[in-house]
């Protein structure tokens, strides 16, 4: 797997992820980080790891080709979106079908969406009463967080949670599934059978 990881934030998930291939517990190769603006805190993360880095910059119709040249110059067969706060352009996700997954910091089919993500996520679990919560790695298509759902771990919403508290926690579980996910498509052990996803 030569595997490309997108992001918008401060990366932790990409580091967890380069974490698990350096320590080879994920049989990959980070190939490229692509960072959706250019005082994201994970492109400090991958050029300490000397990983490339590809900004995006301008309108889609700038920044897509340019990122599809990228892409292939560097080999990628598959893309990790870790807190990557812009829309994957239809056209990109039908060149990688089956082959993007995404993270979401809550149990997805609840609490996603158009405007859910990051905080605003935990804000929401928090006033809906829900007593889990979670993450979900999930396949990506043309909308938002509504692909195959690939693996979910919970986590328990504690009475004094707050936000900042939750998505703590919540995190700390995102950074072991990730990589976990990642593992079984890169040993071939995913089955795509519509909206089914069996991990073998
Ligand atoms: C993570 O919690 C991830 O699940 C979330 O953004 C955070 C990125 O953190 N993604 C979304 O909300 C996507 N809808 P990181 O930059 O430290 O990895």
């Amino acid at each position: 797997m030569n595997l490309a990881v997108f992001a918008s934030g401060g990366g932790s998930n990409f580091q967890a992820i380069a974490d698990a291939i350096f320590s080879g517990e994920l049989p990959a190769s980070l190939a490229l980080c692509v960072a959706s603006r250019p005082d994201a805190g994970v492109i400090e993360r991958a050029n300490r790891l000397s990983i490339p880095v590809h900004v995006l910059s301008g309108s889609q119709d700038d920044w897509l080709p340019q990122l599809l040249t990228q892409l292939s110059e560097r080999n990628v067969d598959f893309i990790a979106l870790a807190g990557f706060m812009k829309m994957i352009p239809s056209s990109l996700v039908a060149v990688f079908r089956h082959r993007i997954i995404n993270i979401h910091p809550a149990l997805l089919p609840d609490f996603g969406g158009k405007g859910m993500y990051g905080m605003n996520v935990h804000r929401a679990v928090i006033a809906s009463g829900t007593k889990k919560t979670g993450a979900t790695v999930h396949l990506v298509d043309e909308q938002y967080d509504t692909g195959p759902i690939v693996m979910q771990a919970s986590v328990d919403v504690l009475p004094d949670d707050t936000a900042e508290s939750l998505a703590a926690r919540v995190l700390d579980v995102e950074h072991r599934l990730y990589p976990s996910a990642l593992k079984s498509f890169a040993e071939n052990r995913v089955n795509i059978d519509g909206s089914i996803v069996s991990i073998l």
